[in-house]
């Protein structure tokens, strides 16, 4: 039984799945008409990261969209980094800002990823591969690097579901690359799990059951093993390899951002433990004060 329905999944799920998608998504972006910034979206084929379905891409896209311009003064033209930019998810939800004078470059450790958003996105958009090692992601490349980018020469930074797979040593270097190449009064946009109030309300309830806001069970987001010798990151037990997801106390983020230079201006809570939010994953606003 076990074996017809994996064989049944192995056929609906991703034979059958992968065949129509481009298919579907061929038809469908016909009929799109007030959402130009949806017509890039890969096929089933190329969508990786965080998100596979479609519509979830879709709906991610809207909500950063929608984060971003609320939280930006100037809204054309802007100078773009997208760390971790794996498929090129988030590039969708901040083309508009890039105009004509301003640009985007994504970066992340996997040359795969980079490859294929070379291939797949219009020329204008820039995609570079980083040589640091992530133990999840690239674990054979160098520890950290600093990137190759001039320092206050961004607007804004984002980070979708990137930070929620660095270690305590990662975490802290990288913030501060964000810090260095962010111009002053830039922002940055980039999501964590964050262990707080909320998450102490949510070690609370059945953690055996469904959440009420997505499709997994509450226990995959207990974060009970301390992310090697830290105190203050951690990751869930059920993954061999910390890396895999990590999450980290509120204060220690506080402290981390603080030590930037980076002020939180917002901060939106995730749905993972189970409070009512618009995304999946906690979203903080930073903005580079000196
Ligand atoms: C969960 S995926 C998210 C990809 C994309 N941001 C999205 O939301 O679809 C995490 C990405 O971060 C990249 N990554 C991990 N560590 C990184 C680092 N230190 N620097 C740049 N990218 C990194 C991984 O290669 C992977 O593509």
């Amino acid at each position: 039984m076990r074996i017809l329905d994996k064989i049944k999944n192995l056929l609906l799920f991703n034979i059958f799945y992968k065949i129509l998608d481009p298919i579907y998504i061929f038809l469908d972006k016909r009929h799109i008409r007030r959402s130009k910034n949806m017509q890039m979206i890969p096929s089933a084929f190329l969508r990786r990261g965080g998100a596979y379905s479609y519509a979830e891409w879709s709906y991610i896209i809207g909500v950063l969209h929608t984060i971003i311009e609320n939280n930006l003064s100037n809204k054309s033209n802007l100078q773009i980094l997208d760390v971790g930019c794996g498929a090129g998810l988030v590039l969708n939800a901040v083309n508009e800002f890039v105009g004509k004078n301003g640009s985007y470059t994504g970066i992340d450790v996997m040359k795969s990823e980079i490859d294929f958003c070379k291939k797949h996105y219009p020329k204008k958009f820039n995609f570079v591969h980083v040589e640091t090692k992530n133990n999840y992601y690239s674990p054979n490349q160098e520890k950290n690097i600093a990137w190759k980018f001039p320092n206050n020469s961004f607007d804004i930074v984002t980070a979708l579901s990137v930070w929620t797979h660095l270690n305590e040593i990662d975490s802290r270097f990288y913030i501060n690359e964000v810090s260095r190449v962010l111009k002053i009064n830039g922002k940055a946009f980039i999501t964590f799990f964050s262990l707080d109030n909320d998450y102490g309300n949510f070690l609370k309830k059945d953690l055996n059951s469904k959440s009420n806001f997505h499709n997994q069970t509450r226990h995959q987001y207990v974060y009970n093993m301390k992310a090697y010798d830290s105190n203050n990151w951690f990751y869930p037990s059920w993954s061999k390899i910390p890396e895999r997801a990590i999450a980290v106390n509120y204060t220690a983020l506080k402290d981390m951002f603080d030590k930037s230079n980076l002020r939180i201006t917002k901060h939106y809570k995730g749905t993972w433990k189970e409070v009512p939010g618009i995304f999946f994953q906690d979203i903080f606003v930073l903005e580079k004060i000196l």
